[in-house]
């Protein structure tokens, strides 16, 4: 047995079948009954709302040959063709493809031909705000003298590229995110009717991660089915998506708040150990941030993305110790770190100084802090994006200073001098100029080395080792030191004499 993807076997085949888009799907059902559609319509909207099923429910309506108060039949042989896509006055062209460039520039001899199997002659122009400037000038010379037998349906994801020359020649209707209900409810039907048993909250977990679009959560379904079978639970949906459920993420955050950072160290080492990436990390803590911050804004009436009844109790109660712009500070650390962990294949130091930032973002103990910046003329940070938060080195320099002070003065004096360069592999590189050879070379001794070691130990839970280098070595400077501060992503640390 031939099997169909879900979400192609589920394409409503008819107006009423349509899940939301109530504006769009009355105005054009309407023109069809009253015999009023135009020659041209732009939808727009994102991925997967509905845009190329209501496209093709109109070409089948100005085409069919039974057509019952304005919808298709979907029986007669003009139907089924479409349906099948085997009709030749149906047209799909996609504009993202070099053969749509080529396709556009002979529209204007070939849309003069007339139908050649149906009534209406119908374009559907998908992606078109990728067309070249030389397609769209081809384009609005169609639109400009449109003959009678031919319907154009231009589709974007990204209306405000599409030059006003063309959108003033149509009619434009813009596609809505659907709601996560609106997804559910349509989930539950598809699963209920191939016999997928779907939990509800597996259901929702799907429909907000969907983001608004039917296809994705229908493809979704379709992979977890595949992976999982007929019997589909949260853990499920959770496993395949690689994501991190949501009282993890709560817990999580609680540590941040609590200032626990041996607990937010073990708690990342556990998810990294059972295999979750940390950009995902990353990203769930933001979007879970993001519902905390849409929860203080607008309380019940947020339309979370992470959080269910689960981890509600929490969430309410981190609402009371945290403020709106401690939470986008946070939100922004998350997704800037997410961000570098997609170029830098998963550093795991960057997730876990990244937490370590956060917490001191929610730490109402410490003095406000103005960034501390290195002396001018040895090493310049430039960060990317400039904040009063503390950027990661200083953050992970501040705790390890802190940390040999408390066990040992001496050694604490000659680590001061140093700088935390980066880190990579689990090694910590720090750098001492010219004039500070002295210092380095007693760090380099077993005890002091060992002393700042048991430090990143306590900080990292893990063994972690020390390189100390000379920032004035041209050659560690190209090779180790480089390599180093990749860690630290787009800032630059630029080392002069
Ligand atoms: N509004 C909707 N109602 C019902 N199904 C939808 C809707 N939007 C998307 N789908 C599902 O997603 C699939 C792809 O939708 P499509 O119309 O091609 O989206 P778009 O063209 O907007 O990217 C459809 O076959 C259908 O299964
Ligand atoms: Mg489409
Ligand atoms: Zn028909």
């Amino acid at each position: 047995m031939a099997y169909l993807a879900l979400y192609r076997a589920w394409r409503p085949q008819r107006f009423k079948e349509v899940v939301g888009q109530e504006k769009t799907v009355t105005a054009l059902y309407n023109a069809i009954k009253e015999g009023r559609l135009t020659h041209a319509y732009l939808f727009s909207g994102p991925r997967g709302t509905g845009k190329t099923s209501i496209a093709k429910i109109i070409a089948k309506a100005v085409n069919c040959e039974n057509i019952e108060e304005g919808e298709p039949c979907n029986q007669c042989s003009s139907c089924t063709d479409i349906n099948n896509g085997n009709f030749m006055d149906v047209i799909e062209i996609d504009a993202a493809s070099n053969r749509g460039i080529d396709e556009i520039r002979d529209l204007r001899e070939k849309v003069r031909v007339l139908p050649a199997q149906g009534k209406k002659k119908v374009y559907i122009i998908d992606e078109v705000h990728m067309l070249t400037t030389e397609a769209f000038n081809a384009l609005l010379k169609t639109l400009e003298e449109p003959p009678d037998s031919v319907i154009f349906i231009l589709a974007t994801t990204e209306p405000q590229k599409i030059p006003d020359t063309i959108r003033s020649r149509c009619q434009s209707y813009s596609f809505r995110r659907l709601t996560g209900t609106e997804i559910l409810e349509r989930l539950e039907q598809v699963a209920a009717s191939d016999n997928i048993e779907l939990d509800k909250e597996a259901g929702q977990l799907i429909a907000r991660r969907a983001n608004g679009g039917l296809r994705d959560a229908l493809s979704t379904l379709d992979q977890i089915y595949s992976y999982k079978g007929k019997v589909i639970k949260k853990e499920d949906v959770l496993d395949v998506l690689g994501l991190v459920d949501e009282l993890f993420l709560a817990r999580l955050l609680e540590k941040v708040l609590e200032q626990d950072t041996a607990g937010i160290i073990e708690m990342l080492a556990t998810a990294l150990g059972e295999g979750k990436e940390a950009q995902q990390l990353a990203r769930e803590s933001a979007l879970y941030l993001r519902d905390l911050l849409l929860y203080t804004v607008m309380g019940d009436k947020a339309d979370f993305i992470i959080v269910t009844e689960a981890a509600r109790p929490l969430l309410e109660q981190q609402k009371s110790q945290t403020n709106q712009d401690q939470l986008l500070e946070a939100l922004h650390l998350m997704m800037d770190t997410a961000d570098k962990l997609r170029l830098s294949e998963g550093n795991r130091f960057i997730l876990e100084v990244a937490f370590l930032q956060m917490a001191q973002i929610f730490d109402t103990e410490a003095p406000v802090v103005q960034p501390t910046r290195p002396q001018a003329q040895t090493v310049q940070v430039q960060a990317g994006n400039k904040s009063a938060r503390l950027d990661a080195r200083e953050v992970l320099w501040n705790r390890l200073l802190a940390g040999v002070k408390e066990k040992n003065i001496p050694t604490h004096a000659l680590l001061v001098p140093g700088k935390l360069l980066g880190a990579r592999d689990d090694v910590l590189y720090i750098g001492y100029k010219k004039g500070y050879r002295f210092h380095k070379e007693r760090m380099e001794e077993k005890d002091n080395r060992e002393l700042l070691e048991n430090v990143a130990r306590e900080i990292f839970k893990r063994n972690v080792q020390i390189q100390f280098v000379f920032l004035d070595d041209e050659q560690y400077n190209d090779i180790i030191v480089k390599k180093a501060i990749e860690y630290f992503g787009e800032e630059i640390v630029e080392i002069k004499d």
